[in-house]
């Protein structure tokens, strides 16, 4: 059983995850409508997973005997200069969002809720990749360079990255 501690703690994370599916979701309209259709498909797609890892801790904390709450979530923005800018957001979006993991393992285990210890280790483990993955896109345009040619060439990469598109 969840301490209303653990409780408030988990939805503060819930409500987080489903507006990281909002910023995503609102990048992918941003990619789209200025031609970058791989990365629009990429980040749409993160929104959906995104949305997952949000139902995925709101299901826990059903589970584990407290009552799950979505909280008010700010309006993403929408504006960006370039493709680089928007990589470079969801790069420091997931640093933040593994800061917020840790330290929700960390109140687990010294609270001694191993159950919710165990839960979150599926977290830390998927900010490990989601980290690695936005490191490896904002080194290549770093590289690559996001003017002329160079950007075509990253939006087709990106695009490779998307495992398929849906609404869920
Ligand atoms: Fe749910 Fe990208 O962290």
């Amino acid at each position: 059983m969840l301490s209303p501690t653990l409780v408030d703690r988990l939805n503060v994370q819930v409500t987080l995850e489903f507006y990281s599916s909002n910023l995503y979701l609102q990048m992918a309209a941003w990619c789209d409508h200025k031609g970058y259709p791989g990365a629009s498909a990429f980040l749409a797609q993160h929104a959906s997973e995104e949305y997952q890892h949000g139902r995925k801790l709101f299901t826990y904390i059903m589970e584990a005997g407290g009552l799950a709450r979505i909280g008010a979530t700010e309006a993403p923005k929408a504006d960006y200069t370039g493709i680089g800018e928007v990589f470079e957001q969801t790069l420091q979006h997931e640093v933040m969002i593994t800061g917020k993991i840790n330290a929700l393992v960390k109140a687990a285990m010294d609270e001694g809720d191993f159950s919710a210890f165990q839960f979150l280790q599926w977290y830390t483990a998927e900010q490990h990749e989601e980290e690695k993955l936005f490191r490896q896109i904002v080194d290549r345009i770093r590289v690559i360079g996001a003017d002329g040619k160079g950007i075509y060439w990253i939006d087709k990469e990106i695009g490779k990255l998307a495992k398929g598109v849906s609404a869920t």
